[in-house]
């Protein structure tokens, strides 16, 4: 996103992104108390957008964050900044963060705030080639050391500092194992697995459940495909045919290698990229 251009949809107002600013003592910047979303637009139609918007306000209410805003009014301030801003085809960002009234650890006396931005993003990630992921240094937390449930802000560090590694070393990302050992997801993707013509993904123990994710589990179970989510050790790519990765931004991503070990770039990722694709542009 080119941040000079547009409008950002601050607390119900239209701002022009130039004068979008927050203060340097915004309690988010501090404490990472903020949650967001990524959404997208096909066509003028948001995909899942109540869907992402119940999200939000969970996750808000996971990090005590009380919005001045309902999921109805997220959906209308959605659809609003697409149509101030002249995009039909898009990339979504809504944040509640807190301000900058009180900057201590109590977070409570610090005013809850709300903010959409639109772009039309571009994805880096070769669709068609099957990217590359290496062993992230850092796990997915445990559920009682931080809210993995939640889409935090804070909680990207970890992705941050995984993904730049990750293009340090020439890879496109990294997957991450959870704090137990299993398999997670990538920086900001889930991953499936394909074995023997089955479908398996780890369960969202640990990790954001997606909603991309979850609508790929019911594609491939209506296509008749066994799914399985569970635990899902690292030792089981031995017998892995195909990767792939999912994600509101990525949308469906064939993986071509972990490491050294190399994944065709199957047929059953394509038939479920085509179907989502489908579904995504009805
Ligand atoms: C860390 C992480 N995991 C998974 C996902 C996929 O979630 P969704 O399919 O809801 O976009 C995302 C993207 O939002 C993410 O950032």
């Amino acid at each position: 996103m080119n941040s000079s251009e547009g409008f950002i949809w601050i607390n119900g107002e239209f701002v022009a992104s130039k004068e979008a600013k927050v203060h340097v003592l915004t309690h988010s910047l501090h404490y990472g108390s903020a949650v967001f979303e990524g959404e997208r637009s096909y066509n003028g139609k948001v995909f899942k957008m109540q869907e992402h918007h119940e999200r939000l306000l969970k996750s808000a209410e996971i990090l005590d964050l009380t919005p001045k805003y309902t999921v109805r009014e997220f959906n209308d301030a959605v659809l609003a900044t697409l149509a101030k801003n002249n995009l039909t085809n898009a990339y979504i960002r809504p944040l509640i963060w807190r301000g900058s009234e009180n900057l201590e650890v109590f977070s409570r006396n610090s005013s809850v705030n709300a903010m959409i931005a639109v772009w039309n993003r571009p994805f880096h990630f070769d669709k068609e080639k099957g990217i590359s992921l290496c062993w992230a240094d850092w796990a997915r937390p445990d559920p009682r050391t931080a809210p993995t449930a939640a889409k935090a802000s804070g909680l990207y560090m970890i992705g941050v500092i995984c993904k730049n590694k990750a293009r340090d070393k020439g890879f496109d990302d990294a997957v991450l194992k959870d704090y137990r050992g299993y398999m997670a997801e990538s920086t900001g993707s889930n991953i499936f697995f394909v074995i023997q013509d089955e479908v398996h993904t780890p369960a969202p123990h640990a990790f954001l459940n997606g909603i991309t994710r979850q609508t790929i589990i019911e594609i491939a179970k209506q296509k008749g495909y066994k799914v399985y989510v569970r635990n899902m050790a690292p030792e089981e790519l031995e017998n892995v045919d195909e990767v792939f990765i999912t994600g509101t931004a990525a949308e469906v991503v064939p993986v071509g290698r972990i490491e050294n070990q190399t994944f065709k770039l199957g047929e059953i990722t394509k038939d479920l990229r085509e179907a989502y694709l489908k579904l995504v542009n009805q």
